[in-house]
C-alpha cells in the first residue's frame, strides 16, 4: 500500500506510522527524520535546512523534494510506503503526483489525523525519544515499561527535539494551516482523503486507521 499521513505537528503521524509500518511491513518515509539526520551529519542539505527547522518554518520545497525523490527510488519503497510529513505544500503534492505517475505508482489513501491545538501542545511538550534507536515516548501518554529504559533496544539515553518548545510549536501550527492545509482539499478532490479523529488513545487511533485501510 502507498499511504500518506497528514496532520498537524504532534497529531501522531510518527506514532501511527510506526504501527502501520510493522503491520504492513512497508517503510516509513519521514522527511522530518531525514532532515534531522542531515542536520546531525552536517550535510549541505542539513546546513540549509537547520535554521528553518529550529524556527518551526518549512524547509524549501526544492530541498525536501530532492530528498524525497532519492528516498522513494530506493528498493525497499518498491512494495509500498508510508509518507509521514510529506507533502506539506501544494507544489510538493503536485510534484509527488507527477513522480508517482511516472513510476506507475498509485496512492491508496491519504489519512488526515485530526487533533485540536490544545491537545497538540501537551503532546509535543511531553515528547522524547531514545537516543540509540529513535523509539518515541511521552512523559504521560507513552511511557517506557521500565522507567528510563527503552522498550525497543534497552537504551538509557533519551533526547527531546530542539523544535519541541511552545513558541516553535505555535509557529509550526500557523505554517500547517497556511501552507499544508490546502493539500487537504487537493486530495479530497482526488477521492483519496480519509479523516480520522486522533484525540483518543494511540491504540484507539490505530484501530480507526486499520479499519480505514481495510477498505482503501
Ligand atoms: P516533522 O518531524 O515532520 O514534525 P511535525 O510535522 O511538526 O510533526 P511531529 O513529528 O512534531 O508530530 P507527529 O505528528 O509525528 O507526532 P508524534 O507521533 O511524534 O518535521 C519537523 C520539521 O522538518 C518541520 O517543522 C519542517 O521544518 C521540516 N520538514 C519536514 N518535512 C517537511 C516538508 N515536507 N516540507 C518542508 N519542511 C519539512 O506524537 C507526538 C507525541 O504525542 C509523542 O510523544 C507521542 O507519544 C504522543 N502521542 C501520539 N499519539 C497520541 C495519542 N493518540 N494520545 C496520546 N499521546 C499521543
Ligand atoms: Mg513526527
Amino acid at each position: 500500500m502507498n499511504i500518506i499521513l497528514l496532520g498537524a505537528p504532534g497529531a501522531g503521524k510518527g506514532t501511527q506510522a510506526e504501527v502501520i509500518c510493522k503491520a504492513l511491513n512497508i517503510p516509513t518515509i519521514s522527511t522530518g527524520n531525514m532532515l534531522r539526520a542531515a542536520v546531525k551529519a552536517g550535510t549541505e542539505y542539513g546546513l540549509k535546512a537547520k535554521a528553518a527547522m529550529d524556527a518551526g518554518d518549512l524547509v524549501s520545497d526544492d530541498i525536501v523534494i530532492g530528498i524525497l525523490k532519492d528516498r522513494i527510488a530506493e528498493p525497499d519503497a518498491h512494495n509500498g510506503f508510508i509518507l509521514d510529513g510529506f507533502p506539506r505544500t501544494l507544489p510538493q503534492a503536485e510534484v509527488l503526483e507527477e513522480m508517482l505517475a511516472k513510476k506507475g505508482i498509485k496512492l491508496d489513501a491519504v489519512i488526515e489525523i485530526q487533533v485540536p491545538d490544545e491537545i497538540i501542545m501537551e503532546r509535543i511538550l511531553g515528547r522524547y525519544s531514545c537516543m540509540t534507536c529513535g523509539a518515541g515516548y511521552h512523559d504521560k501518554f507513552q511511557k517506557p515499561k521500565v522507567y528510563g529504559v527503552c522498550d525497543v533496544c534497552g537504551g538509557t539515553d533519551f533526547y527531546r527535539r530542539v523544535d519541541d518548545n511552545r513558541a516553535t510549536v505555535q509557529n509550526r501550527l500557523v505554517n500547517y494551516r497556511a501552507l499544508t492545509y490546502p493539500t487537504i482539499p487537493y486530495f479530497e478532490k482526488k477521492g483519496l482523503l480519509r479523516c480520522v479523529d486522533g484525540t483518543g488513545t494511540i491504540e484507539a487511533t490505530s484501530k480507526k486507521i486499520d479499519d480505514l485501510l481495510a477498505v482503501a
